[in-house]
């Protein structure tokens, strides 16, 4: 019998993508079905008022524990993860976060015999061996950064708990992901949702990589059906758990630049490559997600136009209001 998704945990709940998963997860499963989790930051009113939130550390197994019991979990959307440029900066964190908080998340979900945990991995899991253009599937894994490293040490794991222990667990290699909500926390792709803040901020942007830069992308609306989806897939048609390659959009640093300009002509954007440039070369430009399309039938529906046109809507209709960067 297929277990039901009732009572949901979700770490990370306060960054880029928990704090809109939260949200559309509220919406479909009952908001006070839906317990969000952060670490320290305060999450915004939205998701304070909307359902229950707790501070909790995802290396501290105890403090998931408590949460847990209390709310009878039964499923944990595991979005707590140190990103790849703040991972540079701190290698030590982004193990002992990515590594130690997922473990505890499987630990408990078999523990407590939970429905299914969902557990994301990152484009970042490939690294400069890996096939460039529609990366396949099954591929060389041989990451340069710490944050990739535990990415593929992840999948691995989960892995490991499906087939060693019958934990159904689920992840999939997000790309880069733009939203206008909730800025991104310190990855190598946030230049393609700062570049459009900064648009319609100042009118002109300095991209931290080169203009010829392609790396595979996915508006938040695809992102969080992908993660959704794949959270109510049919267990027993998944030939893949914990890795699939999930594709949206491909485009350079200079094709946001242009198709910014198709709305605002006078959008200026130079070009100044960091640190970031070298992780960035290490990545895709493309993903081929057929695995995904036909185990659980992954299908992306945004693309650059018309993301663009909505992310500009809704960022300039923000600063009007003089809350572009939110509430605070
Ligand atoms: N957006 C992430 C990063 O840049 C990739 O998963 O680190």
């Amino acid at each position: 019998m297929v277990k039901k998704i009732k009572n949901i945990l979700v770490t990370g709940a306060v960054g880029q993508i928990g704090s809109e998963l939260t949200m559309a997860l509220r919406e479909r499963y009952g908001a006070e079905n839906v317990v969000a989790t952060g670490r320290s930051t305060e999450p915004s009113r939205m998701l304070r008022e909307s359902g229950p939130f707790y501070f909790i550390d995802v290396t501290e197994r105890a403090s998931l524990d408590v949460v847990i019991k209390k709310h009878h979990i039964d499923t944990i959307f595991h979005m707590a993860a140190i990103l790849s440029a703040v991972g540079e900066k701190n290698p030590q964190l982004c193990w002992n976060v990515n590594m130690n908080g997922t473990l505890n998340v499987l630990h408990a979900a078999m523990d407590f015999d939970m429905t299914r945990v969902i557990i994301p991995s990152s484009i970042a899991a490939f690294g400069p061996e890996t096939p460039r253009i529609m990366t396949p599937q099954e591929t060389i894994l041989k990451p340069r950064t710490m944050y990739g490293v535990t990415k593929v040490a992840g999948e691995l794991l989960c892995d490991y708990y499906v087939s060693r222990f019958g934990v159904d667990v689920r992840g999939l290699r997000y790309p880069g992901i733009i939203s206008a909500e909730t800025l991104p926390g310190g990855g190598t792709t946030d230049y393609a949702v700062e570049i459009y803040y900064k648009a319609v901020e100042k009118g002109s942007y300095t991209c931290f990589v080169r203009e010829d830069t392609s790396l595979p992308m996915m508006y938040m609306p695809d992102c969080l059906k992908a993660t959704m989806d794949l959270a109510e897939a049919d267990f027993s048609k998944l030939v893949h758990h914990s890795d699939f390659n999930v594709g949206a959009l491909s485009f350079t640093a200079g094709d946001l630049t242009k198709s910014i300009q198709k709305h605002l002509p006078d959008f200026t954007a130079r070009y100044e490559p960091d640190f970031r440039q070298g992780i960035a070369d290490t990545w895709p430009a493309s993903i081929d997600d057929s695995a995904a399309r036909e185990e659980w039938g992954w299908q992306p529906e945004w693309d650059l136009e018309e993301m663009t046109k909505d992310m500009l809507e809704k960022l300039s209709t923000r600063h009007k209001e003089g809350r572009l960067y939110g509430e605070q």
